[in-house]
């Protein structure tokens, strides 16, 4: 699914970033490009950055 539609990162995407070693939404954020244009997917991004750092 397409958390950001702007950037085109699905949450798929986040997880993997996360496997790799992001471990803010930050990080996510500037490896990914999600939330960088019209924000809107900010939120939804940030709880599955949340969910995925918790589980690793
Ligand atoms: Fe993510 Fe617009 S949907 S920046």
């Amino acid at each position: 699914m397409y958390v950001c539609l702007c950037k085109g990162v699905s949450d798929h995407k986040i997880r993997e970033v996360v496997q790799q070693g992001a471990r803010s939404f930050r990080e996510v954020r500037e490896q990914t490009g999600c939330a960088t244009q019209c924000g809107k997917c900010a939120c939804m991004a940030k709880t599955i950055t949340r969910e995925a750092v918790t589980r690793e």
